[in-house]
């Protein structure tokens, strides 16, 4: 399992390839089993149909890893933050009127309420072929906390930054409660058979940087440190999304195995300043391959450049967007093979 085997420190172990939101709407398939579903939450919660979505993108591009179709949403909506998905609109929750405005008992019923999240990855696990990786994933506190105080979706994440600074204690509050959901949800699908698992913190580069460590690098480490305390060793691949710099201090301290690096990030500085032993995964601008031709093919020469000598997981620096053309996504995984 060559994500596995690069992930464990093998240097020889080659280059890996998957991307980011590699089952999604640019998939004709994955866009007419999507039409059959009521809403996308029940779509997430149907291990048959997350099972068969999931393995689409490995059918059609022979990538080196699933992901579980499933969303970071799923801990909101165990919340009874009323999430629903409307066409164009995309997440709507109930916004919180304060940090602790939330019933924290709903966590116990985690792994019963979640328990499909687990059976879809059993499924999909059992029909993988087993060079193949299947990736867990969570959504870390900030980037949860970013939809549930604004109810979606936000440019400035005023609402979420303001308790930040003016309800710190509660907002801390609110952060055990959602760490202990995100260790308990990634222990869930590490336990039915996940060989990787991720951290998405999508807007991490929102916290201020003198409230990084608090916000950012301090949850991480206690999520990461909660899920070994549970017995679990399968590697981590964290991906705080937009902290440029701040990517040192946060290699620095947490410990992951592999990092995301977002296309915003100069790929060479990552690459010279960041632990040697430390995968590091990206970074593809998505609309560049959503652009094709040659400055795709340039993106991927500056890619390969950035990253010669080093261990690479090849992905986008965030997912693919909708109107992705998907010959677009077949020649550049075809040239990610040919360049090794
Ligand atoms: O292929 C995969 O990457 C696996 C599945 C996956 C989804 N969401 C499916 C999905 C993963 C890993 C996620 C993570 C996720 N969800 C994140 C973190 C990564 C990131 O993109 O920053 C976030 C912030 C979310 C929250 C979320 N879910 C949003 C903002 C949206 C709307 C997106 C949009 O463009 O409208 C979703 C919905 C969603 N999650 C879709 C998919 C395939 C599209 C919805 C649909 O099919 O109708």
């Amino acid at each position: 399992m060559q994500l596995v085997n690069l992930l464990k420190g093998d240097k020889n172990a080659g280059r890996a390839l998957w991307f980011m939101r590699q089952a999604g709407r640019y998939l004709p398939e994955y866009r007419s089993v999507r039409a059959e579903m009521p809403d996308f939450i029940s779509f997430c919660l149907n291990p048959e149909k997350a099972f068969e979505v999931t393995l689409q993108p490995i059918e059609r591009f022979d990538l080196d890893a699933a992901i579980i179709f499933s969303d970071i949403l799923t801990i909101p909506w165990l919340l009874e933050r009323n999430l629903r998905f409307e066409a164009g609109r995309g997440p709507l929750l109930d916004a919180m009127d304060h940090p602790l405005d939330i019933n924290a008992q709903l966590i116990t019923s985690l792994e019963d309420k979640l328990s499909p999240v687990g059976d879809a990855v059993r499924l999909t696990r059992k029909k993988l072929s087993t060079d193949k990786a299947l990736i867990g994933f969570a959504g870390a506190p900030w980037t949860l906390v970013t939809y549930m105080a604004e109810g979606g979706s936000s440019r400035d994440f005023a609402k979420a930054k303001s308790w930040l600074w003016s309800a710190r204690a509660q907002t801390k509050a609110l952060f055990s409660l959602l760490e202990e959901a995100v260790i308990r949800l990634l222990v869930l699908q590490a336990r039915a058979g996940a060989d990787v698992l991720m951290l998405f913190d999508s807007w991490a580069g929102a916290v201020p940087d003198a409230l990084r460590e608090d916000f950012v690098i301090n949850p991480a480490i206690r999520i990461i440190d909660g899920v070994r305390d549970q017995g679990i060793a399968q590697p981590i691949i964290c991906f705080p999304k937009g902290l440029g710099e701040g990517l040192l201090g946060f290699a620095d301290q947490v410990p992951c195995q592999g990092l995301g690096i977002d296309q915003h990030t100069n790929l060479a500085w990552a690459a010279e300043n960041l632990p040697e032993n430390l995968v590091l995964q990206g970074n593809m601008d998505p609309l560049a391959v959503a652009a094709g031709g040659a400055p795709m093919r340039a993106e991927l020469d500056r890619i390969l450049a950035a990253m010669a000598g080093r261990s690479h997981i090849f992905n986008l620096g965030h997912g693919f967007v909708p109107h992705t053309p998907v010959e677009n996504v077949a020649e550049l995984t075809q040239l990610v093979r040919e360049r090794g």
